[in-house]
């Protein structure tokens, strides 16, 4: 999906955290605020037909969607896709949503499953968050396969969710991972 603040059940409560922040250190990666400099980059990878299938927008509109918190994810010091989360602030339903992609180039090598670790490992450690939510298209199976490894679980099916590229409706999955389900490990 194109942006973790979307959807029921996400986050509608706008952020609290910090306009900018440490970088946050995973095992290969570094997750690093997004700035105005990012954009291009960020543009290119989103123009790309196996990343735009599935985040459907291919312009970026502005640095941090509103309510959220927007990271670029980096290898070597580049580029090579993006991560954020949106909290809901409400303290009676507070979560997380969050949501992901990574240059076709650098897929399938590590890197989305290291920044979600490193993303989670934030919200749960250092926001105090005890459940995080996603929700991919229902037929996106690579990223099903990542958030399960990392402990998400299935909720169920958002009947036609979310317009996909050819104008029709798609059906998205909504996801779960309660903090003491979560993976750390690889
Ligand atoms: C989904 C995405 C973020 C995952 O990042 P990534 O860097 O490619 O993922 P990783 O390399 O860490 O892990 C990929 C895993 O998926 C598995 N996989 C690959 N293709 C698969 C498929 N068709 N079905 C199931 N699993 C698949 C790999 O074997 C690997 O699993 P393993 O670690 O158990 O071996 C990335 O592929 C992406 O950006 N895709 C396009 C945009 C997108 O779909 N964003 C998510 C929106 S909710």
């Amino acid at each position: 999906m194109a942006g973790p603040a979307a959807g029921p059940g996400a986050p509608h409560g706008g952020h609290t955290a910090p306009a900018s922040g440490p970088a946050l250190r995973g095992a290969h990666v570094v997750l690093r605020r997004v700035t105005d400099a990012d954009v291009p980059a960020l543009e290119e990878i989103l123009r790309q037909p196996e990343v735009k299938r599935w985040w459907m927008r291919d312009t970026w509109d502005r640095v941090d969607e509103e309510g959220s918190v927007t990271y670029a994810i980096l290898v070597d010091g580049a580029v090579v896709g993006c991560i954020a989360y949106a909290e809901e602030t409400d303290p009676d339903y507070r979560h997380a949503g969050v949501d992901l992609f990574v240059s076709t180039h650098h897929q399938g090598r590590g890197v989305g499953s290291d920044a979600l670790r490193t993303l989670l490992a934030h919200l749960i450690d250092d926001r105090g968050h005890h459940r995080v939510i996603i929700d991919p298209a229902v037929d996106n199976e690579r990223a099903i396969h990542v958030y399960e490894k990392l402990g998400f679980r299935r909720v169920g099916v958002l009947r036609r969710y979310e317009r996909a590229a050819d104008g029709q409706w798609r059906d998205g999955l909504l996801m779960e991972l309660l903090a003491e389900e979560f993976v750390r490990e690889p």
